[in-house]
């Protein structure tokens, strides 16, 4: 899934991915039973391949600085213009970087390719959130990815990390089915893996289910770089 199939995506507004609530798990682990509410100002999450998910506004609402990566301009622009959140624009190297202006938002998105960010783009991260975003690359590049993470982060970085999992002969992705293998495989030498919790969401996911799905189980990790 190279970066011109997602911007043919977004310009073709084909963004079934894209959800109009917070993820539920963001704001189950990082809301009442997460960080205490002043300890969250020092907590930095970075958001891998955003889209223009609502979860990085939740974040930001719940005391959260916020940094994001995304390739596509029409989703980093959406994101500020749907939220009404006024926003500056400077260049960064080959990369554009969109800034909230608003005071009580510190939301700043980096318009590039996520495989050609520095460890010092992430140098003052503390928190990962990955929904769709390791399921949306297929398997060739999903070692690439999981390598590129552990280049990126400090020891004692925390991420939490959805996959999905489902018979990949009934669908084509993305979403492309990550088993808990899999997750070992990827991870395990630079991450301590600890498997949260799973559940069986097949009725929840109409669109999937019209695309072929008879099953579907989501699984949520939190790892921690060693
Ligand atoms: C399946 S969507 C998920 C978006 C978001 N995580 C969410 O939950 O809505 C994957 C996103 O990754 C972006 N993307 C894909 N490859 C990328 C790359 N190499 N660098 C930056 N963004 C990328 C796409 O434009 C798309 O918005």
């Amino acid at each position: 899934m190279e970066i011109d199939f997602w911007l043919e995506r977004w310009n073709n507004n084909q963004t079934g991915f894209h959800q109009t609530q917070v993820n539920p798990y963001l704001s189950y682990f990082y809301g009442n039973k997460g960080p205490a509410a002043e300890q969250r100002e020092k907590l930095k999450v970075f958001v891998p391949l955003s889209g223009k998910s609502k979860d990085m506004l939740w974040l930001s609402q719940n005391g959260y600085k916020v940094f994001a990566v995304e390739c596509s301009d029409r989703a980093v622009k959406g994101f500020f213009e749907e939220n009404a959140l006024n926003y500056k624009y400077a260049e960064k190297d080959k990369h554009a970087l969109y800034q909230s202006s608003d005071l009580a938002s510190i939301i700043e998105i980096f318009q590039g390719d996520f495989f050609e960010m520095q460890q010092m783009d992430l140098d003052d991260i503390t928190d990962i959130f990955d929904r769709a975003s390791l399921v949306a690359l297929p398997v060739e590049m999903r070692q690439q990815y999981a390598n590129k993470m552990a280049e990126l982060q400090k020891p004692g970085v925390r991420t939490l990390l959805v996959t999905l999992t489902f018979d990949p002969a009934e669908m084509n992705g993305p979403p492309f089915s990550v088993t808990e293998e899999e997750v070992h495989a990827l991870y395990s030498e630079n991450f301590s893996i600890q498997k949260l919790l799973f559940k069986d969401v097949i009725e929840d996911e109409a669109g999937l289910k019209n695309r072929g799905l008879t099953a579907l189980v989501e699984t949520v990790y939190k790892l921690v770089r060693k």
